[in-house]
């Protein structure tokens, strides 16, 4: 009990250390902006201590939500030169800057998840019917935008969208994605964290390429998928949508909203079955499928792991926990990023290794609505090892527990938050 008020206490101070007031960073110097998945999941530990303060981190988020429904990854609230690209880069044009793609749409699952909490229901009903319109409206958005030809699962145009920056995921389709006329510039990450644990300079420059084309067609969502060379279907990008679409019908119920209900139930029950075509009985579990190439992309990463955060088959989720079951006996600490037998794998560079415990989290949560509470509790072990052996860092070693990338990092200390309070 007082190893876990210390703990607590640690996890607070972290929140309170990045909160902006209206927002927070997911830590200072490195990422000095508002994030979106980060907020979102952020949320969920602000409720445990300040459920305003919970609230009012989602809606800051969704008061620079674009006119056409997306929802931006980074908003630029204040200039600060720390980090690359800034707002002149993206140049989207708006009052505060914002970039000008998206991230993984948590926000419904986490509305759903703070009003089952709530103790305020009747005060906030008001304020979170509000924020289910606007978080309908992301839904449609992605499948206007992202699945025009309506086969119930959307793609990414840029890796920064999956959250999962420089996955291995990317490295096949990345061939198709040009270098050539990027603009000379000076990377800030590098300064803020070690060079051999973020992406390479290789990947930077197609990074960069893809958002100075996107630039260059006025940032028009009506035309970037069907223009981009890099057009990827992902299973834990697609599990979170679809997860939020099928928590966002639950909550449209309850808060009177029967339209808003029907329509993502139907979101939901459609992208469950077309997930179908993303699963890899080699791997067992999902994998990308590159819908430039229309093709599966052979890399078994977290990302197709993660799927299990949506309402699977109990087939498939017994498949997955297996697959768990190996990429444990294989790695320390659950659960590496990619497949620690692969030769591509490592365990310091970001997303090609390392556990994050945002993905655990989804993981466990996803395992726990399926029942199985053996695989979930082990990986909430694993989780709470980590922050104990090497504290509140962006990432760690599945091998050596090692703390990588940023410190003090928010959403860290907001799922530690989440495992000890739950
Ligand atoms: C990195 C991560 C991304 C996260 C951001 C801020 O870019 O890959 O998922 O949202 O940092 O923490």
């Amino acid at each position: 009990m007082s190893e876990h008020s210390e703990i607590y206490d640690r996890s607070v101070a972290i929140l309170k250390l990045n909160d902006k007031g209206s927002y927070t960073v997911p830590t200072h110097g490195l990422y000095p902006f508002q994030w979106n998945w980060d907020s979102c999941l952020t949320a969920l530990g602000f409720s445990h201590f300040d459920e305003q303060r919970a609230w009012l981190e989602i809606e800051t988020l969704f008061a620079h939500q674009w006119e056409d429904g997306m929802v931006p990854h980074i908003v630029f609230h204040e200039l600060d030169d720390g980090y690359f690209p800034g707002p002149d880069v993206w140049n989207t044009r708006r009052v505060v800057p914002t970039s000008g793609i998206t991230q993984p749409p948590v926000a419904g699952f986490a509305v759903k998840r703070l009003f089952d909490r709530s103790e305020n229901r009747e005060q906030i009903a008001d304020r979170v019917k509000a924020l289910v319109k606007s978080i309908d409206r992301w839904h449609q958005w992605f499948f206007d935008c992202r699945d025009p030809q309506g086969e119930g699962l959307v793609a990414l145009i840029h890796p920064w969208e999956s959250g999962r920056d420089n996955s291995i995921d990317w490295d096949k389709p990345f061939v198709n994605v040009p270098t050539d006329g990027v603009q000379p510039y000076t990377r800030r990450d590098t300064q803020h964290a070690n060079p051999a644990h973020r992406p390479t300079k290789d990947q930077y420059d197609r990074y960069l390429w893809l958002v100075e084309h996107f630039r260059s067609l006025d940032w028009d969502n009506s035309i970037l998928h069907d223009n981009s060379p890099f057009r990827i279907v992902d299973p834990g990008f697609n599990a979170i949508l679809l997860r939020s679409c099928a928590e966002l019908a639950l909550l449209a119920e309850e808060l009177d909203e029967p339209e808003i209900a029907h329509r993502n139930s139907r979101w939901a029950k459609r992208g469950i079955n077309a997930l179908e075509k993303l699963w890899s009985s080699e791997h067992s579990q999902y994998v990308c499928w590159d819908r430039v190439a229309e093709e599966q992309i052979n890399s078994a990463s977290i990302g197709g792991i993660l799927a299990v955060f949506a309402p699977l088959s109990q087939e498939r989720v017994t498949a997955i926990v297996s697959r768990l079951k190996t990429i444990a006996a294989n790695s320390k600490y659950l659960v590496a990023s990619h497949d620690p037998t692969d030769n591509r794998f490592d365990s310091k560079r970001y997303w090609r290794g390392p556990v994050w415990l945002i993905v655990n989290y989804m993981i466990i949560d996803g395992l726990q609505q399926a029942g199985q509470h053996q695989m979930a509790a082990s990986i909430e072990h694993d989780s709470q090892a980590l922050i104990a052996e090497s504290g509140f860092a962006e990432y760690y070693d599945p091998v050596s527990a090692e703390g990588c990338g940023g410190d003090s990092f928010t959403w860290t200390a907001a799922m530690m938050l989440e495992f000890i309070s739950s």
